[in-house]
């Protein structure tokens, strides 16, 4: 065991925004915020439902904690200061190898209604301050569809730096593919 697996942070305080561990009682937070943001999600989020359920919500959230508690994967929400309301989620996900390599991918997506309105960038800067102080990253990494205007904007204003594109890299529903963008940021 090292000593990440011991001090995984769970809550991070932003200006206008908590984001944190999902928690038992989430279920119906997560369930309204995504259902009522399918639309802004479907085209670059493929887990988006039209309705995404109680129970549905329920079992991510679980799924998510048990992985948190593991140190597998950290699945995060974004919530109202007086959390209340989710206005998004993210997360550090270990998509580049084991914890051990100190690196992880932040995933992002925003509430509908706030959308488009600067809170993305917030939370990935926040992210990006958290994941390299509170956190034992090394490497974060940030990728998006070539098409996806919105999330490669975020990142570029973030400071994050473009490493490459895959070309042709993930099908979509309709067959057509299409590119991923790579962006990273180092600790150093
Ligand atoms: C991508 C996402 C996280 C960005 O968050 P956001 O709060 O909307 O982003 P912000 O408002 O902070 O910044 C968006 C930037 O993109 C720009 N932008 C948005 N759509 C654009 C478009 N179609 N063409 C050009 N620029 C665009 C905005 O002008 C802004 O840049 P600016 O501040 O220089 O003007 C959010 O829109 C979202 O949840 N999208 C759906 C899920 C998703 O795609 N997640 C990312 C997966 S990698």
């Amino acid at each position: 065991m090292n000593d990440m697996m011991l001090h995984a942070p769970t809550c991070c305080v932003g200006d206008d925004f908590v984001i944190r561990a999902y928690m038992c009682g989430d279920e119906s937070l997560l369930s309204e915020s995504v259902t009522i943001s399918y639309d802004h999600l479907k085209q670059f989020m493929p887990w988006a439902k039209h309705t995404q359920t109680i129970g549905e919500s329920q079992s991510v959230i679980a799924k998510a904690m048990a992985n948190y508690s593991r140190t597998e994967d950290f699945m995060l929400g974004i919530f109202s200061p007086d959390e209340t309301t989710q206005w998004g989620g993210t997360g550090f996900h270990l998509r580049e190898g084991p914890l051990e390599t100190r690196s992880a991918e932040i995933g992002l997506w925003i509430r509908a209604e706030f959308a488009h309105q600067g809170m993305g960038t917030r939370v990935l800067s926040a992210m990006l301050n958290w994941g390299f102080t509170a956190w034992p990253w090394e490497r974060l990494t940030w990728r998006c569809d070539a098409d996806n205007i919105a999330s490669a904007r975020v990142a570029e204003k973030c400071g994050m730096q473009l490493e490459g594109r895959l070309r042709g890299h993930r099908r979509k529903e309709d067959g057509s593919r299409v590119d991923t963008l790579c962006y990273a940021a180092l600790r150093s």
